[in-house]
């Protein structure tokens, strides 16, 4: 006799937990792809640059668009370091950026030698922000770099045209963003992108891309990228061993294939969250990150800005809903970057957001039920509060 008929109800079966993110369904998705891919490079017995990097180069430079060249290099904070330093960047010059954003950022500046001075971020778009970055400006600025955070264009557009000095984007999370219909790379003097796995178009390991529209100043990067050498052994500059592996490269250009259908899921996924989390009446205590008109965001995090936000994040664990707080520190109170001179209440919009922005879980694999599942928890955390 089974359990219903002797009036025993089965147990509800548990919620499965939700990742903030995961990388194990779309990979099981690729795997005959991936095996032709490491098998086409094992063959060939070529592991370093040769023709998979080249043929990356040319595939990514089309995927971004506007015209631009793309130069492979060994991960994202190199091509940071290798764009500022194709710019002429290094000791005695400033570089404006945001105290919002990953390290590397600014450590990329720090690397040339040069002084990252920080402006503040916009409430809404939690994007530097241009007047801000415009009142930073000194004799000694030599270039701006704002982020594309979470896959969400800064203005660079405006910024390229009010700053008199060339503006290096940092669009690591943002590949195939755009504002205004131009895209994220082809923007700024150049532009850089990383890889790292988790990244919207991502490899297995660390790999990295500078673009821009300037053929013969990404051909710099390149050269940069290799020892400064153009040619074997004939070193025109100091530049640093930057180079991509073919195998990094050819697990690229099979995931390629794929980064516009992905980052088509992430943006409904994002869509479903938005009205959820309004139709749930929460506007009081979440606040997604705000997209401006023209905007096309890519979503590499639903980032949201909320209210007790570690006794939430807390709570959601609790019912199986991993979060991730991107970021936790502003960097100019980092003792890394004290020569910026930062103390705190400089910027408080970015220190203010460090406390309450909230990644969602995300990634283009992630079942619609399961943002219901989160907008849900979200509801039943704050349910009975007073704004
Ligand atoms: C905004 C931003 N800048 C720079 C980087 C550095 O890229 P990488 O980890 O490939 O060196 C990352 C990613 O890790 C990033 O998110």
């Amino acid at each position: 006799m089974d359990k219903q008929r002797r009036g025993v109800r089965p147990s509800a079966a548990p919620a499965s937990p939700i990742p903030s993110f995961s990388l194990t369904q779309q990979i099981a998705g690729l795997r005959p792809e991936l095996d032709a891919a490491w098998a086409r490079v094992v063959d060939s017995g070529q592991f370093i640059l040769g023709p998979e990097v080249a043929a990356l180069e040319q595939e990514a430079a089309s995927l971004v668009g506007g015209g631009v060249a793309a130069a492979a290099v060994a991960n994202g904070s190199d091509a940071l370091y290798l764009a500022l330093s194709a710019l002429g960047v290094g000791a005695g010059d400033e570089v404006i950026t945001t105290p919002f954003t990953f390290f590397a950022t600014a450590g990329s500046i720090l690397r040339t030698g040069a002084r990252p001075v920080f402006a503040d971020i916009n409430r809404d778009t939690f994007n530097l922000d241009t007047e801000g970055a415009l009142a930073r400006v000194t004799p000694r600025t030599r270039a701006v770099l704002p982020v594309h955070l979470f896959g969400l264009m800064a203005d660079a557009a405006t910024m390229a045209r009010h700053f008199a000095v060339p503006i290096v984007e940092d669009a690591a999370q943002a590949i195939l963003a755009s504002r205004d219909g131009r895209a994220a790379g082809a923007v700024g003097a150049l532009g850089c992108f990383s890889f790292f796995p988790t990244k919207n178009w991502g490899a297995f390991g660390d790999a990295g891309m500078v673009t821009g529209t300037d053929a013969a100043l990404v051909d710099r990067v390149k050269m940069l990228a290799r020892h400064g050498a153009r040619r074997k052994y004939f070193h025109e500059a100091a530049g640093i061993n930057s180079r991509l592996d073919a195998l990094q490269a050819a697990i690229l250009r099979v995931k390629l294939r794929h980064v516009a259908e992905w980052t088509t899921r992430r943006q409904e996924l994002a869509a479903r969250y938005t009205a959820a989390i309004a139709e749930a009446g929460l506007a009081e205590w979440v606040k997604p990150q705000a997209v401006p008109d023209g905007a096309r965001h890519v979503y590499h995090q639903y980032t949201v800005r909320v209210k007790d936000r570690d006794r939430l994040a807390a709570c959601l664990q609790t019912a199986g809903i991993g979060t991730t707080v991107y970021y936790p520190h502003a960097l100019h109170l980092m003792p890394a970057l004290a020569a910026a001179g930062g103390r705190l209440g400089d910027f408080p919009e970015a220190e203010q957001l460090t406390q309450e922005a909230l990644s969602l879980p995300m990634f283009p694999e992630l079942p619609p039920s399961a943002v219901d599942r989160v907008v849900d928890a979200l509801a039943s955390f704050y349910r009975g509060r007073q704004a």
